[in-house]
Order: structure tokens, then sequence, then C-alpha cells
């Protein structure tokens, strides 16, 4: 696969997001089936593995660190910190916390569950805004020095707040959701990480399904998936931007490849510096999503592209409102 650079980090140019193998989606794969997607990973040439400390509140890094430590030299591991799971009298809840002490801590506990020494991106997963950018940042510089960390990364934040970030310590790296159908990064934030060297990394790169063209019924999706809770993915929402799949489809025959290795194709020909992180419990979908790193597009391709799937036509916000006051992006008005 071709390579991109995060900071100091050569990475092959698709990632992988590990998120759905422990949260987030349908319920997570057998232990089994998820070691195995991992391995398929490493076998199909990706070495950018993204976890995080909230992902099944510490499951997940859990789950790479047992699979990944013995392949440790072949791969960039990258995870977050700042937003993890917390112990309260009703169970474990999900906290934002960046002050120097939880990064701290957070830190400490992914390094103990990815069974490694150091972290090579370690990303802050929410501006805690309660907490000065640069204190947060602060506490990161000094997991850098204390070589527990190799490079730095912020994820959902602006372009103000990035360069804030950066004159505190170099960020390596944004990662925010970015996909034909959100295209928020594009007021600011891909041309402030191009200025200063920061690589984006685009996650929920597939739309959480909808530009594989395989979701077609969200009423079919787990009661406890939280697209449920995403406006976007309302019955009649998801239903009226439905109907912008069929000319995007017929284009990725046109192309040659699958529907989801389009919207892939379109994130890596929009910028050098950008690396998606496609998620996946199967094997088969990651070597597809693996393949689109060999699909080009003529820039008449492309230019279809944004006129087929855009923030002119895609309907409804991408969170609901609470989870939208939890970040600090620019956003097109829904
Ligand atoms: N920083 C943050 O706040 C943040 C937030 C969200 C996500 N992320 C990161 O970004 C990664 C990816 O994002 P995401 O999982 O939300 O969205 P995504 O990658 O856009 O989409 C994942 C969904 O698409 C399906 N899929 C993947 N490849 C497919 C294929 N080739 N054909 C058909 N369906 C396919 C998956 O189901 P199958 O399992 O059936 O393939 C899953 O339902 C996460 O794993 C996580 O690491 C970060």
């Amino acid at each position: 696969m071709q390579t991109r650079q995060i900071g100091p980090l050569a990475v092959a140019a698709i990632g992988l997001g590990c998120m759905n193998l422990s949260h987030a989606y349908a319920a997570p794969p057998p232990a089994a089936d998820a070691e195995a997607l991992l391995l398929a990973a490493l076998d199909a040439g990706v070495t950018l593995f993204d976890t995080a400390a909230l992902y099944g509140f510490g499951a997940n890094e859990s789950l790479v660190g047992r699979v990944l430590a013995p392949h440790r030299s072949r791969i960039v591991l990258a995870s977050k910190g700042g937003m993890a799971g917390v112990e309260s009298a009703d169970g474990v809840k999900r906290v934002i916390d960046g002050s120097p002490a939880a990064i701290r801590r957070n830190c400490e506990d992914s390094l103990r569950r990815l069974r490694t020494d150091h972290i090579d991106l370690y990303y802050l997963h929410r501006w805690h805004k309660a907490v000065p950018i640069e204190d947060s940042v602060g506490a990161m510089a000094e997991l850098v020095r204390a070589g527990k960390v190799r490079a730095l990364g912020l994820s959902e934040v602006s372009a103000a707040t990035l360069r804030r970030a950066h004159a505190v310590h170099p960020i390596a790296a944004v990662q925010s959701e970015y996909s034909l159908w959100t295209r928020n990064p594009e007021i600011a934030v891909l041309d402030a990480c191009r200025e200063i060297g920061a690589a984006f990394v685009a996650f929920s790169p597939l739309a959480r399904a909808f530009l594989t063209g395989t979701l077609r019924d969200v009423g079919t999706l787990d009661a406890k998936d939280l697209r449920r809770q995403m406006a976007r993915f309302d019955p009649d929402t998801y239903a009226r931007n439905l109907k912008l799949l069929p000319p995007y489809e017929a284009l990725a025959a046109e192309v040659g490849c699958t529907p989801g290795q389009l919207a892939l194709a379109w994130l890596l020909a929009r910028g050098g510096h950008i690396v998606p992180i496609p998620g996946t419990t199967r094997i088969d979908h990651l070597r597809e999503n693996c393949g689109a790193a060999a699909v080009t597009l003529t820039p008449a391709q492309r230019a279809r592209l944004d006129a087929l799937v855009g923030r002119h036509n895609v309907i409804g916000p991408r969170y609901n409102a609470a989870t939208q006051a939890e970040v600090d992006t620019e956003e097109f008005p829904a």
C-alpha cells in the first residue's frame, strides 16, 4: 500500500479503526473473530491501528494489545485519552476529563492495556472545554518528553484550538469525521493541518456504512447501536439521503470499484496529508477497504462525486445536540 506521513510516523495510506470490535455499533464480534480481523489487517498491509481508552471502556485497547504486542515493531499504534470510562455508583460512565492528572492516568492505563512502553500517536479524544487546551497539551507534551508517547494529536477540534495547541507542542495529526457526506473539515481544519504540517486522520470515512451502500434499512440496526442516536440515521432522514446513492453507485461501477472504495479513494485524493481509518468487523470488508488505496480517480470523476454527495444535498446534522456540545469543530449548518 502507498504510505503517508503523520509527523515522524510513516503509515500505510488506509489505517484500521478498531472501535467497532468492542464498541459503538452492532454487538462486538466474538474475541476469536476480532483477533483474526486484526491479524488479517496486518497481512493486508495495514500499519496504523486506531484505538482509544474509551472504546469498550478499555476492552478495545486490551484486545489490540493482546493481539498486536508480538508485532509491535511493525505497527503504528494510535490511542486517545481525556475521555474514558470512570467507575461510579451506577457502574462505569463515559467522562470527558482533560485535566493533566486524568491525561497522565489515562495514558498509564492505556500503556498497560496495550502491553507496550510507548504509544506512537496519542490524541486528546475531546477538548474538555473547562480546561485550557494549553494545559491538556502541556501534560501530553510531558508524556512525549518521558518517552511514553512519540507524537501528539487532537480529535474534533477547530482550527483555532489546533493552533493554540500547536504553539505548546507540535501537533502531528487531527482526527475528525470526514467523508463525502460530512464536509466540516473543509471549512478550516484541513487547511490548518496543511499549514502546520499535520496529517488529517479521517474517522467514519464510510459515513458509518452509508457510503458502502450496504445499509439500506436503519430499522435493522441493533437496539444499542450508537447510530440510532444520530439525526442522519433517523429512519425518515436516512430514507431521504438514500436517494443520493443510485448515481453514486453507478459512478463506482464506472470507476471499477465498490461504493465503499470510492468513498475512501475520494478522501485519499483530497490531500496527501489525509489518512482514512475505516472500521470493520469483517475480513472481506477489511480487504475491500485496503483495496481503495489502488483506486485512482480522474479530476472529472472527483468533480462528479462532489456534485453527487455533499453538504448541498445531504440532509440532517451529524450529531444530536448533546454530542454536538462536546465537540469544538467548525460545522456547516445542517
Ligand atoms: N475520534 C473520534 O471521536 C472517533 C469517532 C468515531 C470513530 N472514530 C474512529 O474511526 C474509525 C472508523 O469510524 P466508524 O467505524 O465510525 O465509521 P466507518 O468506518 O465510516 O464505517 C463503519 C461501518 O461501515 C461498515 N463497513 C466497513 N467497511 C465496509 C465495507 N467494505 N462494506 C460494507 N460495510 C462496511 C462497518 O460494518 P462491518 O463491521 O459489517 O464491516 C461499520 O458498520 C473507528 O473505528 C474509530 O477508530 C473516531
